[in-house]
């Protein structure tokens, strides 16, 4: 039987939460790895509460904001002081804004930035001391990150995160440890939900496959990058989207022709 060979593996997910997060979190315990689990929340996320009990590996839960530089430090500590080593990072902590182009405020953008981009960074600049080589890092940007995705504060942050992955994967590749992106299309969490009912029709309409996706399948990308299954897979973004971003917005052409 093919294994993710995750058993025994730290991995630290942010916005674990709800969503996408919370998916990766309950498949990366199902693969037997310890997962720390982090989010806004102070106290533990019912969610999570009741994968923490469940079989397979093990999960933690830490409050952490993603754009609090402090407190990726003192998860670094934390995680140092019990004497583990952190094989796998998962950045999936993001918040939208939907803001257009002529109504965006440097608000909006700095905001979104904090968050999606620069969580990101810190998470890799403070647990990247401690990954050894077959560490791998797992960046959630998004379908906005491949097109022109109307929220234009959303859309930049997730194209700046693409410039970030890469420069990521170049420097630590040297290290063995591995950066990645996900791309993820119109996926039903908590995030998409807000969205009006409108955007949810026309997105459809751009999905080749023709439905929208579940938080499974991203998870599921994301554990094959965590895992050594993609050990010569750096500097890879995988769209997980229906095939919405690959036809370049060809679709409506080919339908209009059907
Ligand atoms: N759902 C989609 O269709 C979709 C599409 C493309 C990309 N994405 C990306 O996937 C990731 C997960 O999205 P989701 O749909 O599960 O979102 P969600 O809003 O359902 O969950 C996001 C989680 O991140 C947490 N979070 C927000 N700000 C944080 C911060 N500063 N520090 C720590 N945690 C924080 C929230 O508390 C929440 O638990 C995000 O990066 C998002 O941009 C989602």
């Amino acid at each position: 039987m093919v294994s993710f060979q995750l058993a025994g593996r730290t991995v630290v997910v942010t916005g674990a939460g709800q969503g996408q997060g919370t998916a990766e979190a309950r498949l990366l315990v199902e693969a037997g790895a310890r997962v720390i689990a982090t989010d806004l929340a102070a106290d533990v996320p019912a969610e999570l509460a009741a994968l923490s009990s469940s079989s397979g590996g093990a999960l933690v839960y830490r409050q952490l904001d993603v754009a609090d530089a402090a407190g990726w430090s003192g998860l670094a500590q934390w995680i140092q002081s019990r004497g583990w080593r952190v094989d796998g990072l998962v950045n999936n902590a993001g918040i939208t804004q939907r803001s257009r182009l002529l109504d965006a405020s440097v608000d909006d953008l700095q905001r979104v930035y904090e968050v999606n981009v620069a969580g990101a960074l810190l998470g890799i600049q403070a647990l990247t001391p401690l990954m050894a080589s077959g560490s791998a890092i797992v960046n959630v940007g998004s379908v906005a990150g491949l097109t022109a995705h109307y929220p234009v504060a959303y859309t930049a942050s997730k194209w700046a995160l693409r410039g970030l992955s890469q420069v990521a994967a170049m420097e630590l590749g040297p290290q063995g440890i591995r950066v990645n992106t996900v791309h993820p299309g119109f996926i039903d969490t908590p995030m998409t939900a807000s969205a009006k009912p409108v955007f949810r029709r026309a997105t459809l309409a751009e999905i080749p496959l023709g439905r929208t996706g579940g938080v499974e399948e991203v998870a599921g990308v994301v554990l094959f990058l965590l895992s050594p299954l993609s050990s010569f897979v750096t500097g890879a973004e995988i769209p997980v989207d229906g095939g919405q971003s690959g036809h370049g917005g060809a679709k409506s052409v080919s339908d209009a022709l059907r």
